[in-house]
């Protein structure tokens, strides 16, 4: 970064830290004290500010609340040794909302913005980062459109947020997961690769029926044929097949993941083969069967590293190896761990001290 802005602070006048229980940290419950805003108007981001968390005033008219312009980002600050504080390859998530932004008509943030306002806060809000094992202080970029007008268009205001919430694993077990095969997540041509609002919103009637029948998670398949498998919705999708690393290419309609790409890093350093590549749910399926699929796992920032233990399809459960003896999985996840959590030598350069 180049630029720096001038970022106003306001502080609160009394902490919830002393009040907040460490011991009981649901995801995305519990928000530190403060939060950055800033706003855009006249084609330019203005007054970048610090205030106290706490509701936003606006219009019921704005124009993220009836079409949906609304894109986020999902990043991690960890606590190392030295009680310093460090952001895992923020830039990735910056790139990668300004592409969200694109698509979705949204202006870009500009990165001083983004990577000072998070930086700013979170040394403001120092004292949230949790120092427990496995758990971090995730961060929330998120910007919406705030022009209160109901004509179909892109809004010409908008408001960028972060929001800071203290946490842990988000899955706490192995998932047992069902292949999707009636709806559909994301369409050629369509948003899928951006992290909008949408997105989101149509998986949640088809995760709440998958619930009902006792599922964790969808393993999401292409919108035209249902045969090939595509991404989670809340993580990417790896596999190890005859010892190497498979995982459904990045394409219009999956999202391209931070940990995902960070994986695949990691396993072409311990000279492990990395497939990226259309991978079909046939091969899933017949390669659990003769065992040469031994390990399959979703991976996200808020997901982390987290075990496949059973994938159900057209209502057969097949299951998978024990999840404690799966040698390439553990063990990238725990060079992962260590790297974030400065127990081991970042030497990819992945770690933004603050
Ligand atoms: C993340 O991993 O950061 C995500 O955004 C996934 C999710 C909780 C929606």
């Amino acid at each position: 970064m180049t630029d720096t802005i001038d970022i106003k602070v306001t502080k609160v006048e009394q902490s919830r830290l002393t009040v907040t229980d460490f011991s009981q940290l649901p995801f995305g419950k519990v928000f530190t004290d403060h939060m950055f805003l800033c706003d855009y108007e006249d084609g330019a981001w203005k007054n970048p500010r610090i205030v106290p968390y706490g509701p936003i005033p606006m219009s019921p008219a704005i124009s993220a609340l009836h079409y949906g312009q609304a894109i986020f980002e999902g990043i991690k600050a960890y606590r190392q040794p030295d009680g310093k504080i460090s952001i895992f390859r923020p830039e990735k998530n910056f790139d990668r909302f300004n592409k969200s932004a694109k698509r979705m008509a949204m202006p870009e943030v500009d990165k001083e913005i983004f990577m000072q306002g998070m930086a700013e806060l979170i040394n403001v809000d120092e004292k949230w980062v949790p120092s427990q094992e496995d758990y971090a202080l995730y961060i929330r970029p998120v910007m919406y459109a705030t022009e209160p007008y109901l004509g179909v268009k892109a809004s010409d205001t908008y408001t960028f947020a972060i929001l800071t919430t203290p946490t842990g694993k988000y899955y706490t077990k192995s998932l047992r997961v069902k292949v999707e095969t009636e709806f559909t997540r994301a369409d050629d041509g369509g948003v899928g690769f951006a992290k909008t609002a949408g997105n989101y919103a149509r998986s949640l009637y088809p995760f709440e029926v998958a619930k009902k029948e006792g599922f964790d998670q969808l393993l999401w398949t292409d919108a035209q044929t249902h045969e090939f498998i595509e991404e989670a919705g809340t993580a990417n999708l790896l596999f190890v097949i005859d010892g190497k690393l498979v995982t459904p290419s990045v394409r219009t309609t999956v999202l391209d993941g931070v940990t995902r790409d960070t994986i695949i890093q990691l396993a072409k350093a311990n000279g492990i083969e990395v497939e990226e590549r259309r991978l079909s749910v046939k091969e899933v399926i017949e390669g659990i069967e003769n065992g040469r699929l031994t390990e399959a796992f979703a991976a996200g920032t808020a997901a982390t590293v987290t075990h496949i233990g059973v994938i159900n399809y057209n209502g057969k459960d097949y299951q998978l190896t024990d999840p404690e003896t799966r040698k390439v999985s553990n063990g990238i996840a725990k060079q992962l761990n260590d790297i974030k959590y400065g127990l081991a030598t970042d030497n990819f350069g992945w770690n933004w001290i603050v």
